[in-house]
């Protein structure tokens, strides 16, 4: 804490004598905020912010990005040393307890993980409802939102035990929920999870395995999935953690809300790039063709973005995006996957555009979901799985971001106000009477 930090900022309406004092809250690093609750009171006026840029929404202790830095901290710890050191159970547990859990903290927390995998059997029969080719986000949606039927009545969320027993819930099923989307959209059966299996080894056995073959795990892969899984499990008030922060405000069902996030994750502009990224690299098709493709991403009457870059926050190399890069070269060569021209394209297409002024200008970098999408293309996930993955990794961040909020004594329901630019007051017009 800067204990030299100014108190308050004092504003006054340009043309009037009104002015309002408004005290400055410092957090423990980054930026102060200026407390703004009194200014429509005191001045008569809102403040303007459309897509939340400049606008902290919630005071947390979870996540700390610092963008110009490339700085990225879980409850304070690197997420470097956590992606190299710990693993996904762990960093749920820290990101949903704030501290790293001791053995005896984390043996029982991975057990409550491990025995709350399975689904109520008629959840199975959502699956059924969807046609084979929907997109997995859209059964996710679907499937994860249902649960809210199944654990609805006696959930009260102002009880610790339920709140915590809804956490381990949500960390649980959702993997399999998703593992099934994939089997359900191969046709193959379900795979049940099996409570013998480490976190990432389980959703690998149930997306892979068949009843069949006897299920050989991969070292390599299992490593693989659980980093990527840690590297996506929170990062501040993002889209889809202010979705399922607003949702839960209301007081709605947690399931409910993280259906709500899942939703908002899907978009092309947030998890959905990983997906894009991939899309993007193919219908480029070969690095020849770089040069025309960073035309017409500069050229703005194409719309045309280079998927994989840029960030609302970090205005210099996304840390994930780095130790993607490094998991990447370790995945593909522990593979023995030689000369992956996905690879080289985008190494290639990073290569030219952090040399391009319209790049460096605007300091777009390469974010989380650059390189995701080529290690998951290796490990065998197919591109339409990829958000759903996201998806499984942030349900940690969404609800831990939830139960901060509702454990939170000022927390209030979400209500953003406007500028109103439409029509001013008019008497209806009868029909004959119109033009
Ligand atoms: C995630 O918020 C999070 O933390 C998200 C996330 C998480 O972990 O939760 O990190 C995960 O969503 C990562 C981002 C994944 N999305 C993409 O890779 C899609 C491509 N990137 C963008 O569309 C864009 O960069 C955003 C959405 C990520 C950020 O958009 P902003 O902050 O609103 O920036 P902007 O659209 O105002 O862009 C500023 C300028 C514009 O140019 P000018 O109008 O100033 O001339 O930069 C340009 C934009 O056109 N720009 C890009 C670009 N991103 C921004 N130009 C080309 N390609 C891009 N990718």
């Amino acid at each position: 804490m800067n204990d030299k930090a100014p108190g308050s900022l004092t504003v006054t309406l340009e043309g009037t004598n009104r002015s309002a004092t408004l005290p400055l809250k410092h957090g423990s690093i980054g930026p102060s905020v200026v407390d703004i609750r009194r200014l429509y009171n005191d001045l008569g006026v809102f403040t303007f912010d459309p897509g939340y840029g400049a606008t902290a929404s919630c005071e947390s202790r979870i996540t700390y990005i610092d963008g110009d830095e490339g700085v990225l901290l879980y409850r304070g710890y690197p997420i470097e040393q956590l992606a190299e050191k710990s693993h996904f159970i762990e960093v749920a547990y820290l990101l949903l307890n704030g501290e790293l859990p001791n053995a005896q903290q984390l043996a029982e927390f991975d057990r409550g993980v491990r025995y709350h995998t399975m689904i109520h059997e008629q959840l199975r029969r959502f699956f059924d409802g969807f046609r084979r080719d929907a997109h997995p986000m859209a059964v996710m949606c679907g499937v994860v939102g249902a649960m809210a039927a199944f654990y609805h009545d006696n959930l009260d969320i102002t009880d610790p035990r339920q709140r915590e027993i809804a956490a381990f819930r949500l960390i649980a099923k959702v993997p399999t929920i998703a593992a099934w989307a994939y089997k359900y959209s191969i046709g193959q059966p379900f795979m049940y999870p099996r409570n013998d299996l480490r976190y990432a080894d389980n959703f690998l056995y149930m997306l892979n395995a068949v009843p069949t073959e006897p299920w050989v795990n991969n070292p390599i892969l299992s490593r693989a999935m659980d980093r990527i899984l840690v590297l996506h499990a929170d990062h501040e008030q993002n889209a889809s953690t202010s979705t399922v922060r607003l949702a839960g405000s209301t007081g709605a069902n947690p399931f409910a809300c993280i259906a709500a996030g899942i939703a908002a994750l899907w978009g092309p502009a947030h998890g959905g790039a990983n997906e894009a990224v991939l899309k993007m690299l193919s219908e480029i098709g070969h690095p020849k063709n770089i040069p025309a493709f960073i035309a017409e991403v500069k050229d703005k009457n194409s719309h045309t973005r280079l998927m994989g870059f840029g960030h609302r926050v970090y205005k210099n190399f996304d840390p994930r995006a780095k130790i993607m890069k490094e998991t990447c070269h370790e995945v593909l060569g522990e593979l023995g996957i030689k000369n992956e021209p996905l690879l080289e394209m985008a190494m290639e297409l990073e290569r030219i555009a952090l040399s391009d002024e319209y790049f460096i200008s605007r300091k777009l970098y390469p974010n989380v979901d650059f390189y995701s999408g080529i290690i998951l293309k290796a490990m065998g996930i197919p591109t339409s799985m990829f958000t759903v993955l996201f998806a499984v990794a942030r349900t940690v961040g969404w609800i831990s971001q939830w139960k901060e909020m509702i454990e939170d004594p000022s927390q209030r329901i979400g209500r953003p106000r406007q500028l109103y630019t439409g029509p001013t007051r008019r008497d209806y017009i009868a029909l004959d009477a119109r033009p």
